[in-house]
């Protein structure tokens, strides 16, 4: 619930790893200029934490961003996953190999498997367990793994994951109470994603008239309180003024009526892929 936050606040991961309350989203952003440009104005804003896909195309310039940025590489977080045509044991380990090449990092901090894929997920598992015990990642988890995913994964993992990756906004968290109740539970982090709402909701009447209240834009409301709600939200934007936007959130506090009110604006949103009740 509200309490005063920094740009710089972290949570930290089972094997003591630290991760960044703020994360950058780097989907739809071209491998190329753009996502370096992107990359290094998110750093110039702040953010420390990247996350991208082997799905996203575009890990070798977000790796050179990071490599290149002058910041020391402990001090920046790198996300990648694992692709659903990717799994099983040796092909998940091969294809970190890939994403590595293209990331060109000494180590990875986070690697996720991207989407529960049936009948292959417990054996894509075993391999991110043994790629964390080399430390080639410092940190496992999971995306789109809804609670009977959860329950399962843990029911076999010799290493529990540290981070469960959803798509989570005021228009859909009471839908999600389950997953989010079994990772507090648990300790598994909850990352945000499309916290936006791929803009679909910024111009809600509603949310807009919040934002006047406290002189900030919706974009900044539903990420205030993304945090507040202990998530890890990866707002994505090519837009340095967006970029900029996104990350200035602790110049203010969302009142408890207000994040209650806004916890309660449910109505099912899904703006990308749907998990609910993948087999
Ligand atoms: N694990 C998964 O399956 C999964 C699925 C989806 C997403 N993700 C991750 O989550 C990240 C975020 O999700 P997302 O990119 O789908 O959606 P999002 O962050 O909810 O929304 C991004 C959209 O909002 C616009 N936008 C950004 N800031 C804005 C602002 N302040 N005001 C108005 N519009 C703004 C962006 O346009 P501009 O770029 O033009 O600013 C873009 O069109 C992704 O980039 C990815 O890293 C993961």
């Amino acid at each position: 619930m509200p309490e005063n936050l920094q740009i710089s606040d972290t949570y930290s991961l089972h094997r003591g790893a630290k991760i960044p309350r703020l994360g950058f989203g780097c989907y739809l952003i071209p491998d190329g200029k753009e996502t370096l440009q992107a990359v290094n104005t998110a750093l110039e804003a702040g953010y420390r934490h990247f996350d991208t896909a082997a799905f996203y195309g575009n890990e070798a310039s977000l790796g050179k961003a990071v490599r290149e940025s002058g910041i020391p590489r402990e001090k920046i977080f790198v996300t990648t996953k694992l692709w659903n045509s990717d799994h099983g044991y040796e092909k998940a380990l091969r294809a970190f190999d890939t994403s590595m090449e293209k990331l060109q990092l000494d180590y990875l901090d986070l690697y996720l498997i991207h989407w529960p894929v049936p009948g292959k997920r417990r054996d894509s598992w075993k391999a991110l367990e043994k790629l964390q015990a080399e430390g080639r990642v410092r940190s496992i988890g999971v995306s789109n793994y809804m609670e009977p995913h959860l329950r399962e994964l843990m029911a076999h993992a010799e290493s529990a994951p540290s981070i469960n990756q959803i798509e989570l906004s005021p228009y859909n968290f009471l839908r999600r109470q389950r997953e989010i109740e079994f990772c507090r539970k648990n300790k598994i982090h909850i990352q945000a994603y499309c916290p936006l709402t791929r803009g679909e909701k910024l111009g809600d009447p509603e949310l807009e008239k919040l934002g006047r209240k406290y002189g900030k834009s919706p974009a900044q409301i539903l990420l205030r309180w993304s945090l507040d709600q202990g998530f890890i939200p990866l707002p994505k934007s090519g837009n340095p003024q967006r970029i900029r936007e996104n990350a200035n959130l602790y110049d203010f506090q969302i009142l408890p009526e207000d994040l209650a009110w806004l916890s309660n604006q449910n109505e099912n949103l899904a703006v990308s892929w749907d998990p609910s009740g993948a087999p």
